[in-house]
């Protein structure tokens, strides 16, 4: 089988096909054929070496497939069942052994693709952990065609909120728009602050959900409205700038941070908020779309692709 190997950290150069033996699944786990692996920005960090990881190593916690070994313990889970994960590392692969308990049960209408899960479990902790949405609170989403913004998007505007988002070109702004977002800002040619005030009538937002970090999150936190909350979960930009505490004092503001990781570390909260994404897919609400498709050998395009801000949505390699 083949896999991407990382020997040393760097540019997407880096991401390296190889040959390697096929993995056996131990007492608690099962072996999968990987249908689809997904790629997030954290692989990017990883590859930098911004996040360390010990080299060498095979990259991507995320993906789907078929269950063809299921170790000597695991009752719960029966060869030819389709499974995804998000919590382990070594994704870019044609074969992955990964714990059972972490493997989550997939319908079997799911096709590669429909349920990589990485973006929306991170959408459904942010949305469910810092703020209860209701209709007529404003919301303000950065990078908002990216990943976990187009998921960000479309479960705010679920539970009834108004959504501002952010992105960089017309063309990603068309599909902001298409998601059902209620404004969208162009935050590449002009001040997200000034238009959000605009916008607003000067109040500001309720919440802002900030993975870009150093270019923005400043200006995050000022557009925010009495008692609002500025959630930093990444820093595609950057890190973010220190904020002094004292400023938030005069409007009563939270600044907050999450990862996906605390959240998904109870294996009974990895399967729950699991369990929420894909009860949306299947509500039809939320929607993945077909991510970009590259091959396994491609992952270094995939990369450059993403760093390169030219993507929307999803990115996946199919083994
Ligand atoms: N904390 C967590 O639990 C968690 C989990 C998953 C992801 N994340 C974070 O969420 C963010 C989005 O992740 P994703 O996987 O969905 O990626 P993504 O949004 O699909 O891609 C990154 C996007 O960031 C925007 N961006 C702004 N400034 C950028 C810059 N200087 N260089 C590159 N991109 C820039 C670009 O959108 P525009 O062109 O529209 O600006 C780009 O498309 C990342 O920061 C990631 O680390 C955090």
């Amino acid at each position: 089988m083949q896999k991407v190997v990382i020997r040393d950290v760097g540019g997407p150069g880096q991401l390296k096909l190889e040959d390697a033996a096929e993995p056996r699944a131990g007492a608690d786990e099962v072996l999968v054929k990987v249908s689809a692996a997904g790629i997030n920005y954290v692989d990017v960090y990883q590859r930098k070496g911004i996040y360390k990881l010990p080299l060498p190593y095979t990259p991507g916690f995320e993906g789907m497939g078929t269950i063809t070994a299921v170790g000597s313990n695991v009752k719960q889970l029966r060869v030819g069942q389709q499974v995804a994960w998000i919590d382990t590392l070594g994704s870019y692969s044609q074969m992955l052994a990964i714990p059972a308990s972490h493997a989550i049960a997939l319908p079997d209408s799911f096709k590669a693709g429909d349920a990589l899960l990485f973006q929306g479990v991170t959408a459904q902790y942010l949305m469910a952990e810092y703020r209860a949405l209701t209709a007529g609170d404003w919301v303000l989403v950065h990078s908002a065609a990216g990943g976990v913004g187009q998921l960000l998007v479309q479960w705010a505007k679920h539970l009834g909120a108004t959504v501002v988002g952010t992105t960089s070109s017309s063309q990603k702004a068309e599909r902001v728009r298409a998601l059902g977002a209620d404004y969208v800002i162009d935050y590449s040619k002009s001040d997200f602050l000034t238009e959000v005030l605009a916008l607003t009538n000067k109040r500001g937002v309720d919440i802002v959900f900030d993975g870009v970090g150093h270019d923005t999150f400043e200006r995050s936190v000022q557009s925010l409205a009495r008692g609002g909350t500025a959630v930093c979960y990444g820093a595609a930009s950057g890190p973010s700038p220190k904020i002094d505490p004292h400023s938030l004092v005069p409007k009563a503001l939270r600044v907050a941070g999450g990862s996906i990781f605390g959240y998904i570390a109870d294996v009974k909260q990895l399967q729950a908020r699991s369990r929420a994404v894909i009860e949306g897919i299947q509500q039809g609400w939320l929607k993945q779309g077909a991510p970009a498709a590259y091959a396994l050998g491609d992952a270094h395009r995939a990369h450059s692709d993403i760093e390169g801000r030219g993507t929307q949505g999803k990115l996946m390699l199919v083994p």
